[in-house]
Parts: C-alpha cells; sequence; structure tokens
C-alpha cells in the first residue's frame, strides 16, 4: 500500500480487522520492520489520541519518530501554483513537501477543514499538497473530510465487542457548543457501509450530512426511533453541511442518556464534552467503550504503519 488517505484504502476490511486484533495480541511481533526508518507526523490541528497512538505505534515497529506542530511551529503554507507570495504565506507546498520528504520515510498529517469554505476544505488542500508533491507516503490523521485512523479503529472495537451474527449500530448526532467538522462521522458511515450490520444514522433536521458519503445508508431523524434495540450508539457532534459549518439550535435534547442507550454499548471517538454530549452516567458505567477505542488507536495505525513498510521493502 502506497498511501492510506481515506477508509477505501483497505481492500479488504475484514482481514484488517482480524490482523489488526493479531496486532494487539502481539504489538512487538514486527518490531524490527521499521529499524531503519522515520516517521514525521505533521500536526496543523490539536491531538491527544492521534499524536500519542501513531508514536507508539511507530515505536512498536522500530521506527524513529518526528513530530512537529506544523500548525504553531512551522512557515505558514502557500498551496496555489503560481501565486506571488507577498502576504501571509512563507514557503509553497512544492519545496515543503520535497524538503520534508528527504528526512522522513512516511509522512502523516492531521489538518482539519476550516467549516468557512467548503470547496476549499474538500479539496483537501494540505492533505493532497503532500500528496502531490512529496515522494514518500502518506497517512491522513485527520483531515478535512475524513479520519481513516480513527475508523479502521472503531472497526477493531466492534469486531471485539460484537456478540451477534447482524448487530445494529447507530450513528447519533449529538449537541456541541462549537462547530465541528464531519470527518469522523463521513469515516464511520464509509467503514460501516462495508459492515454486515443494521446500521442507521440519525440526525436533526438540517444536520445531513454529504450524500455523497450517506448514499443509501438508512436516516432517522427521530432519535428515540433510532436508538430502538442497537447495540452500539456511535455518538458525535458535525456542524450543518448544508448551512456549512453553522450550529443550527435544537428544540429537543439530544445528548446521550443511559435511558436513551438503553443495553447498548456506548461508542466515541473522544475527546468528548460530558453532559453536553453525553451524560456522565453513560461515560462513566459499563457499556462505554470509549477508553478501548482509544486504547485500539494504536494497533489501527501500526496496521496502517506495517502494510505501508511492507510496501517500502
Ligand atoms: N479521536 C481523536 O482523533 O483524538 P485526538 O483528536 O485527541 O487525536
Amino acid at each position: 500500500m502506497k498511501n492510506y488517505l481515506s477508509i477505501n484504502d483497505i481492500d479488504s476490511l475484514s482481514s484488517w480487522v482480524k490482523e489488526g486484533i493479531a496486532l494487539k495480541n502481539n504489538p512487538k511481533e514486527f518490531k524490527d520492520l521499521g529499524s531503519d526508518k522515520t516517521i514525521g507526523l505533521l500536526f496543523f490541528n490539536n491531538s491527544l489520541r492521534t499524536r500519542l497512538s501513531t508514536q507508539k505505534a511507530a515505536m512498536n515497529l522500530g521506527m524513529e519518530v518526528i513530530v512537529m506542530n506544523f500548525g504553531s511551529e512551522g512557515w505558514a503554507l502557500e498551496y496555489t501554483d503560481g501565486s506571488i507570495m507577498n502576504q501571509g504565506t512563507s514557503e509553497h507546498i512544492r519545496e515543503a513537501a520535497q524538503v520534508i520528504s528527504q528526512y522522513c520515510d512516511i509522512i502523516a498529517i492531521r489538518a482539519f477543514a476550516g467549516l468557512v469554505d467548503k470547496e476549499k476544505d474538500e479539496a483537501e488542500e494540505v492533505l493532497n499538497g503532500f500528496k502531490k508533491y512529496a515522494s514518500v507516503p502518506i497517512i491522513n490523521m485527520e483531515s478535512s473530510v475524513g479520519h481513516p485512523l480513527q475508523a479502521l479503529t472503531d472497526a477493531i472495537t466492534l469486531e471485539e465487542q460484537t456478540f451477534t451474527n447482524h448487530p445494529k449500530v447507530v450513528l447519533s448526532w449529538a449537541p456541541h457548543s462549537k462547530a465541528l467538522p464531519h470527518a469522523v462521522a463521513n469515516s464511520f458511515i464509509q467503514m460501516m457501509q462495508k459492515q454486515n450490520a443494521e446500521f442507521v444514522i440519525t440526525h436533526p433536521k438540517g444536520y445531513e450530512l454529504d450524500t455523497n458519503i450517506t448514499k443509501n445508508s438508512r436516516i432517522e431523524n427521530d432519535q428515540e426511533k433510532a436508538l430502538e434495540n442497537a447495540d452500539f450508539v456511535y455518538v458525535k457532534n458535525w456542524s450543518s453541511y448544508t448551512n456549512y459549518g453553522q450550529v443550527i439550535p435544537q428544540e429537543k435534547d439530544w445528548q446521550i442518556t443511559l435511558k436513551k442507550l438503553g443495553n447498548a454499548k456506548f461508542m466515541h471517538c473522544l475527546p468528548v464534552r460530558r453532559n453536553v454530549v453525553v451524560a456522565d452516567e453513560v461515560l462513566d458505567s459499563k457499556q462505554s467503550l470509549v477508553i478501548e477505542q482509544a486504547n485500539n488507536r494504536t494497533y489501527a495505525a501500526q496496521l496502517v504503519l506495517k502494510k505501508i513498510l511492507e510496501g517500502l521493502k
């Protein structure tokens, strides 16, 4: 595999999930695979889990790791070809990507949506700029439209926790005080479309996601109805896609409580705002999988790195 940019780079989700679980059971099995290789982790936005789990994954494979908070410490990058750079940007992606490719064998990038200009966000100028001008493989650590490391993690967690042949999995929108991107929800939906499961998306009217992503997935605007007999409830806020980046006030409270959860397991990518997105009683219950999900981030990242490293041999 050359790059890991979206969930569609996975050729067989079921075999990847099995391989991820095997790595979890024996994380040091391939401890020399990356012994002469360096990964550069470039963060244009904040992170806890992605930053530490990807470092841990690389270390488990014997790699060296360079981390840069590019958003706050790097030169402001220019992405437009032919631009006269007499304004705010200091370095063109053409040079930056080639230079970093000399220091690193793999480059991983986090660059969120700005949520102001849909067309600009969907062009994924940071991720695609590195893909175009770097000479080494690129990993998406959450871009404007996708978070495929999180979705692979979620597939591993679902597999570990599923005890029926055809589980019901609900993706529920939840409230948040800030406008958040669509990336986690998008990749979770794309991952669920590859699963043998009953999958339902529930959100208030006005929070429809990109129909190119949701495709034929069932959408139920009545949260109570959607949650009936769920085995897993994956909760995530996102801002409006139609009124791009806007927060639309709701009359009903979409926060997840134990009563709404029923007997289902609770999933969330973290970080989560307690008692806004989800009640304490859920997060502190045995039904919450959030800590194990965060644990599985390491093995999802390790699997992706392993596949890329094998391609470099
Ligand atoms: N879930 C996730 O990506 O967490 P971080 O933003 O902390 O990396």
